[in-house]
């Protein structure tokens, strides 16, 4: 089985998704990391070189690479399902999960984290509110192509667990 978690930027993917990974005794990838690991460069570096435009040619060539990997758990980019056809692949591969998060929630996260997200570097007080509203509802029809939704607030990998595992 292959679990994918997809999200708005900020809402557990990665470290949720290595810590279901953990309990399952499955594989790891954390899509972002594994653009920069067979890049040799981060993700703000290919955003500042080579735009946005090139940054999802590369996602899609990478996700396409791991999307057949057999018992692994798979944290997307924010961006991830709403370019090409990506979400429908991941349905088609596997599970897919959305972690749904409300704006207000997100907001102290992305505050808070030492992550380098080039699309709302700059961004603070209204304007980044402002932008994750706008954002979120754009993609939200994306999102809730998975196969499954769960809230993520006091989400813990156990119940994450629990609820990819139920029918
Ligand atoms: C993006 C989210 C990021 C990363 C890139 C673009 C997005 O991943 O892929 O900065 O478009 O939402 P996280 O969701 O892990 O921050």
């Amino acid at each position: 089985m292959t679990i994918f978690l997809v999200g708005y930027m900020g809402s557990g993917k990665s470290s949720l998704g290595q810590k279901l990974a953990f309990n399952l005794i499955y594989e790891f990838i954390d899509l972002d990391v594994y653009i920069e690991e067979n890049e040799g460069r981060t993700i703000k570096e290919i955003f500042k070189e080579d735009g946005e435009d090139y940054f999802r040619k590369l996602e899609r060539l990478y996700l396409h690479r791991i999307i057949d990997s057999e018992n692994t758990v798979i944290s997307t980019g924010g961006g991830t399902p709403c370019f090409f056809d990506n979400m429908e692949q991941m349905n088609e591969y596997g599970t897919t999960v959305y972690i749904n998060m409300h704006p207000k929630a997100l907001i102290p996260r992305l505050q808070q984290s030492e992550i380098f997200r080039p699309l709302i570097a700059g961004l603070e007080g209204e304007k980044l509110l402002d932008y994750v509203y706008k954002t979120l509802r754009e993609r939200e029809g994306f999102y809730h192509k998975a196969h499954k939704v769960v809230t993520g607030y006091n989400l813990s990998a156990k119940k994450l667990q629990e609820f990819c595992l139920e029918d």
